[in-house]
């Protein structure tokens, strides 16, 4: 795939802090596998869940704290619904979108215009396309087997992570909350950036979005059998990164006792 080999060794809107020593646990040192002479590999965490759960800003801090690089999968989707609109193009045609898809940049991803509402619902339209799917999954599979240095491990936010992008990911988390508290969140969230919004409309576009994202046939919106489930719905940010944290040290204390 054409778009894949440049993005890949940066794609990262939001990378982990490079100003992090180390990967706080990712093995004091080097990696227990190079030692013995096995190359190394990408400690993957895979982190699903519905709009506004709050899996972002954990995947923002898991990555800060652990070195480790992050990408926010939906972004993708949000850039490629961003290229169809612009032009007054339709998301829901597979064409144009799956077209879209393979020239996003990742200038593109960073751009404060993909975060708006609009972009948001015409997201989940083109992510349910399956030539869009495909043409963003070896990218998001690459960025996962080999995160940009210095990392040693990648964190990748979105809906179908731990099901589809990385069935084998180390650590899988779903994270979730009550639609009226997400409703609420994303409301302070478009607030705080300016806009003026009602709960009743955020609540009702999560909803229809949520339905979008879970009823689609291409790699719906769900848990991974093996994914540990968090509901935040009365966890603040700093509760949901502790009980995360605390399962990813595990996770690595017990992949290092293996070697
Ligand atoms: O930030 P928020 O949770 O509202 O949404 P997002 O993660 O930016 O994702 C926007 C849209 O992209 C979602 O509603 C999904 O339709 C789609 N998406 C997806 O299908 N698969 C992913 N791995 C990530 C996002």
């Amino acid at each position: 795939m054409s778009g894949v080999l440049p993005l890949t060794p940066t794609l990262s809107p939001q990378t982990g802090s490079k100003q992090s020593p180390r990967p706080a646990l990712a093995g004091r040192g080097e990696n227990p596998r190079q030692r013995e002479g096995e190359g190394s590999r990408s400690f993957v965490i895979a982190i699903d869940g519905p709009a506004a759960s709050g899996k972002g800003t954990l995947a923002c801090r898991l990555a800060d704290r652990l070195g480790f690089a992050h990408l926010d999968t939906g972004a993708l989707y949000r850039a490629t619904a961003f290229l169809v609109l612009d032009p007054g193009g339709d998301p829901a045609d597979p064409e144009t979108a799956a077209r879209a898809a393979r020239r996003i940049d990742r200038q593109l991803l960073a751009d404060p215009r993909l975060r708006g509402e609009v972009v948001a619902a015409a997201a989940s339209t083109v992510a349910a396309i399956p030539a869009v799917r495909r043409a963003l999954l070896e990218l998001q599979r690459n960025f996962a087997a080999h995160p940009p240095a210095p990392a040693q491990g990648a964190i990748l936010d979105g809906r179908d992570i731990g099901s589809v992008v990385c069935p084998a990911a180390d650590v899988k988390l779903f994270v979730t909350a009550s639609a009226e508290e997400r409703a609420r969140r994303r409301l302070e969230e478009l607030r705080q950036r300016g806009a003026t919004a009602i709960f009743e409309d955020v609540l009702q576009d999560l909803k229809e979005r949520d339905a979008r994202d879970t009823e689609r046939r291409a790699a719906p919106l769900t848990a991974a059998p093996d994914a540990i489930v968090i509901d935040t719905t009365t966890l603040d940010a700093d509760a949901v990164f502790k009980r995360a944290y605390n399962l990813i040290a595990r996770a690595l204390k017990e992949k290092e006792w293996k070697q």
